[in-house]
């Protein structure tokens, strides 16, 4: 890896990128290495979504949160591409229940191969990680990543259970989003701190910061959902109000709206369908009454009460780098 000056300062998330370009790169080797079935359409099907070009939020979030915790081996590089696994299993899985046809710009696995193919991709990606993350041999390691999985998919359950339901409060919605997008969050920047085996106080802070960006993150992608710019998106817009999914901005929506247009709302949902002329109705709605507003609001107080949970680290560029991250939680576009 390149030797980089230590007074790199890190203003924004172009410069995360590029300081941690080696690692990041490391990482997609890393990933491709992986992807070593003997079965070709595994290898087909997986490479189609993890070559779409992904944020790796998650990968980042773990380097990053091991080197603010002090480590400087190379394992978190391996960590970190297991860790996307996971998540690309998860968003396989989750394209089938959401019925999507879009992901990071291009068709999903469901789309061109169907149901049961995506399924058992995601299946074979979720084991993969397993696999290697067991080589390892560390007992703290396995826990926080089991435990993740068991809480997301507990998560696309909870929010299942909710379908069509406009009565979920506020706290049963962030529940569920602390479940299905906070927890690989946390377990990710847990992982990085047992990488570096910092003591059980930062280890738990470093949990507390990745559950509340993950958290903060979802609640401005559920904004997206409905406010996003849709050449950059990735995904189609309006799906959560098509798939029957209750999030922050509608809650909002109907809190503060007329009785008429809650009325007509939920005619809109009733249709499962909705046209693009329904959502650009809701759409305008909510901005007349703030609610994407609110969702990101909610979202930036998530974000600035995390970043609380760095402070007992050593000041550093990696944790200079944390913070650019959690801000880019709600800054992001896509
Ligand atoms: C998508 O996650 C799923 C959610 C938790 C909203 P990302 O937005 O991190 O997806 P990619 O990996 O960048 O495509
Ligand atoms: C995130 O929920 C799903 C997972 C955490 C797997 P969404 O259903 O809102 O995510 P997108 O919008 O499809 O990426
Ligand atoms: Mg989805
Ligand atoms: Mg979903």
């Amino acid at each position: 890896m390149p030797e980089r000056a230590n007074t790199c300062a890190i203003a924004g998330m172009s410069d995360v990128w590029e300081y941690y370009r080696g690692e990041l790169d490391a990482v997609e080797d890393q990933i491709r290495q992986n992807l070593d079935s003997k079965v070709a359409l595994v290898n087909t099907v997986c490479a189609h979504i993890l070559s779409s070009g992904g944020k790796r939020i998650r990968p980042l979030l773990l380097i990053l949160s091991a080197r603010t915790a002090g480590y400087t081996g190379r394992d978190d590089v391996l960590l970190a591409s297991l860790i996307e696994y996971i998540h690309t299993a998860t968003l396989l899985h989750d394209d089938v229940v959401d019925h999507a046809d879009l992901r990071r710009g291009r068709k999903t696995a469901n789309g061109l191969w169907g149901n049961q193919v995506a399924i058992l991709a995601g299946d074979y990606l979720y084991c993969q990680a397993i696999c290697r993350i067991v080589g390892f041999r560390n007992q703290d390691v396995n826990e926080c990543l089991s435990e993740a999985c068991r809480k997301m998919a507990e998560g696309e359950l909870m929010q299942l259970s909710y379908k069509d339901d406009t009565s979920i409060s506020e706290r049963e919605y962030l529940k569920i989003v602390e479940h299905k997008t906070g927890s690989l969050m946390a377990a990710a920047c847990r992982m990085g701190a047992v990488a570096a085996d910092a003591d059980p106080a930062q280890r738990d802070a470093l949990f507390a910061f990745g559950q509340a960006i993950g958290v903060a993150f979802q609640v401005a992608d559920d904004a997206l959902d409905y406010a996003a710019p849709r050449e950059v998106l990735g995904k189609s817009l309006g799906k959560d109000l098509g798939e029957g999914q209750v999030t922050l901005p509608l809650l909002h929506l109907r809190k503060h709206c007329t009785d008429d247009e809650r009325a007509r709302l939920a005619e809109v949902m009733a249709k499962k369908h909705s046209g693009n002329g329904d959502l650009a109705w809701v759409v305008s709605l909510m901005e007349r009454y703030g609610s994407i507003d609110h969702a990101m609001d909610t979202a930036r107080r998530i974000v600035q009460a995390a970043k609380v949970h760095l402070d007992p680290f050593e000041d550093s560029l990696h944790k200079r780098a944390l913070h650019v991250v959690a801000d880019y939680m709600v800054s992001r576009n896509h």
